[in-house]
């Protein structure tokens, strides 16, 4: 199975960064062996997709659940498709933790997705005060229960296991944390299958490799060292092997 290597870009790179980021982008030796995700600011997303050099998937990195309506800020799945969307994250942890999104609300927009024929890329994780609590199980069981009931019978679907301790801290799992809780992920998630479970939180071209190589553990989602193109470039060669 080819690996997936996907960069959420976050709240950084308008539209003339993006274009600069793609003709610098130039991943040697992985067309055939990693699929490449970017999910850049919405703003952006033309512009990567005029500049992208390489094949590369587009996500945005929020939708709504409504498809259309009086809701000043917000996008639609449906218009993220239009827009040359192919995938959407859902539920990460700083739409969670800095915007209060619920479980609630990550199910509705994970059916939203599915609905639009967006791929979800939907992201799970516990805080640290969970993990030492020993509620890893029960915190992944939590989450993934919310939008489960969403993707019967779908199986264009990712998930991404995010610690939250390890986004933007510079703190990795050990591939061994990312296997357990992979496992964890994959065991809940039953008879739905899903394309690929990621590994994000501090992933860079020195950790990325070992990452990988983890049992269970079908490719990476990285933020900060997605920002540069040759650092970001390098991840995707270290997928590739
Ligand atoms: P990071 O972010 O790679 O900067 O830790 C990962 C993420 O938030 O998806």
């Amino acid at each position: 199975m080819r690996k997936v290597v996907a960069g959420n870009w976050k709240m950084h790179h308008g539209p003339d960064a993006a274009a600069g980021f793609l003709s610098r982008f130039r991943p040697r030796g992985v067309s055939e062996t990693v699929e490449l995700i970017l999910f850049p600011p919405d703003l952006s997303l033309r512009a990567v997709r005029k500049a992208a050099r390489v094949p590369v998937g587009l996500g945005v990195q929020n939708i709504h659940w409504e498809e259309s309506g009086a809701l000043t800020g917000e996008v639609s799945a449906e218009m993220a498709r239009e827009a040359g969307a192919s995938f959407a994250l859902v539920g990460h942890s700083e739409r969670r933790h800095l915007f209060g999104e619920t479980d609630d609300q990550v199910g509705r927009k994970v059916r939203a997705a599915v609905r639009a024929g967006l791929v979800p890329v939907v992201c799970v994780g516990e805080l640290l005060k969970e993990r030492r609590a020993g509620w890893l199980a029960d915190v992944l069981r939590r989450q993934i229960s919310a939008f489960a009931g969403a993707l019967e019978g779908v199986t264009a679907f990712m998930v991404a296991y995010e610690p939250v301790w390890a986004i933007g801290t510079g703190e990795t799992a050990t591939p061994e944390d990312a296997s357990e809780a992979h496992a964890i992920v994959r065991e809940t998630l039953g008879a739905r299958t899903p394309a690929a479970i990621l590994y994000g939180g501090s992933v860079n071209p020195g950790n990325a490799a070992e990452l990988m190589s983890a049992p269970g553990v079908d490719g990476v989602l990285v933020g900060g060292a997605s920002l540069d193109p040759g650092v970001f470039a390098g991840i995707a060669e270290a997928a590739a092997g």
